[in-house]
């Protein structure tokens, strides 16, 4: 890879980066994109919760019992990203894993606020109609920070989704000339190239 590709790159990880550490980044509320069972396109923005360059992953968060998890699990996944400051758009494929158990989540949901653990409270799944309009959330907890023996039982709807992506798609908008190059990981790791905006 020459130079300057090997720039964009740097690039694109540091954004990436920044976008999971940073909740005013653009880029922390990217789209995920899936298919699902009926092969029709979904997409929806997620929290960017982690960009780790050495494993090419990504890390989001969700209930395990949304539609979503079943459309990301195994699945050939798009995520599209715009950082209007810096006129860069990152479009990432990728596959998704679906993870419920084991130390990691267990470390991640004990770092977690209780509020954001309350989210995985609701008492059905996310998409559930409802006779009016409401959170979902069990009437004793709604409006108010739960104590941590009520959270207890939202550990089991909290998910990760693991993606590792296998393509970036950098996009540059500029008056005198748009870029855009492709990079795809394989065994020898990055390769890039730079094509037709
Ligand atoms: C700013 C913002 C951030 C969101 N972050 C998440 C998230 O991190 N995880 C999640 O599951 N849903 C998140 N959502 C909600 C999803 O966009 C979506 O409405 C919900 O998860 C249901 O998606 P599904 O029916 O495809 O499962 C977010 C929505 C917004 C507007």
């Amino acid at each position: 890879m020459d130079a300057e590709l090997a720039d964009v790159l740097d690039t694109c990880w540091r954004l990436l980066g920044r976008g999971a550490a940073d909740r005013r980044s653009p880029m922390h509320t990217p789209v995920v994109a899936s298919v699902d069972a009926d092969g029709r396109p979904q997409a929806r923005v997620m929290v960017l919760r982690a960009a780790d360059r050495a494993t090419a992953r990504l890390r989001f968060h969700t209930d395990a019992r949304s539609p979503k998890c079943a459309e990301l699990d195994g699945a050939a996944v798009a995520v599209t990203l715009y950082h209007p400051g810096e006129a860069i758009q990152l479009r990432l494929a990728g596959a998704a894993r679906v993870v419920t158990d084991g130390a990691e989540v267990d470390r991640i949901w004990a770092a977690a606020t209780d509020f954001a653990r309350r989210a995985y409270l609701v008492e059905a799944a996310p998409g559930t109609p409802l006779p009016g309009p409401g959170s979902g959330l069990p009437a004793g907890v709604d409006g108010r920070k739960p104590e941590a023996p009520e959270l207890v039982p939202a550990r089991a709807n909290f998910a990760l989704v693991m993606l590792d992506i296998g393509e970036i798609d950098w996009l540059h908008l500029a008056q005198d000339g748009h870029r855009r190059a492709l990079f795809t990981l394989g065994d020898g790791g990055w390769a890039a190239g730079w094509c037709v905006p």
